[in-house]
């Protein structure tokens, strides 16, 4: 499936998925560096503006893009004033130009050119300009291979470790990079599959995947049922570098 139509279909119930709204995450995602008023941000793989929106309450002016046109249209961001629908890969803007760039839940999509993706980042950031990137890891390496089997049934994507997303930031040039860890606890596995555009069938396999899944990442998740749903803590990562 193409790039296009796989976020077309995602872009239906993007805004249901518990996580994306989830205040712990986006507070803590916010917070890792200070914004102020006079600051420029580029929200890059924006989706529908969750955490441009926030974002935009702390600063200047947030200007989100993002690849797919459906996504951005299925924004709740309604008085937003910049949406750009391009590839970051792609240059598009001059370089030293913003104080802060984000990236939340993207770069694992970003399959091919994954560097250039970030050394794009790097280019439009002023000196002294930070990068705020956050992707979910295993939450142990133990069960990266248990991990990827799971996603193999949902999408295409970079399964990363801690150390690299580090080597990412630091091959494009970033300095000081910090790492901050988020748990979202009680992931409902339940929410996540039904609002993630999956066929029924690979839903289905999915779930069964973590109900039968090995006693050491049922441990590792802190797996629960409860009320025929699956709970379970879900651990990402924020890393912030400077230019
Ligand atoms: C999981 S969503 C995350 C959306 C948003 N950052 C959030 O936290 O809710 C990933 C987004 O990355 C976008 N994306 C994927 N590859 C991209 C690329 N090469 N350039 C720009 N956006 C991209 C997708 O279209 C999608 O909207």
């Amino acid at each position: 499936m193409d790039q296009e139509q796989f976020w077309k279909i995602r872009a239906e119930k993007y805004n249901k998925l518990n996580w994306v709204n989830e205040q712990s995450y986006i507070e803590t995602f916010v917070s890792s560096t200070e914004f102020n008023k006079n600051e420029s941000v580029l929200d890059v793989g924006t989706g529908t503006g969750v955490i441009a929106k926030r974002i935009a309450l702390m600063v200047r002016e947030v200007i989100g893009l993002d690849i797919s046109q459906d996504m951005l249209e299925h924004s709740n961001w309604k008085d937003n004033k910049y949406f750009i629908k391009r590839d970051i890969r792609e240059p598009f803007f001059h370089n030293n130009i913003f104080d802060k760039v984000t990236a939340r839940m993207v770069f694992h999509h970003i399959i091919e050119r994954t560097q250039n993706a970030m050394d794009e980042c790097y280019r439009i950031l002023k000196d002294g300009g930070k990068m705020i990137l956050s992707e979910g890891v295993p939450p142990t390496p133990e069960v990266k291979e248990d991990y990827e089997n799971i996603f193999k049934l949902k999408e295409e994507r970079i399964t990363f470790l801690e150390k690299d997303l580090i080597e990412l930031m630091k091959n494009s040039g970033f300095k000081n990079v910090e790492i901050i860890t988020h748990i979202l606890k009680n992931f409902s596995v339940k929410n996540w599959l039904e609002n993630s555009g999956l066929s029924q069938n690979n839903q289905d396999k999915i779930f069964e995947m973590h109900v039968t899944a090995s006693e050491i990442f049922k441990r590792d998740y802190n797996m629960k049922i409860v009320n025929g749903d699956c709970l379970i803590d879900v651990k990402n990562l924020i890393l912030v570098g400077e230019k």
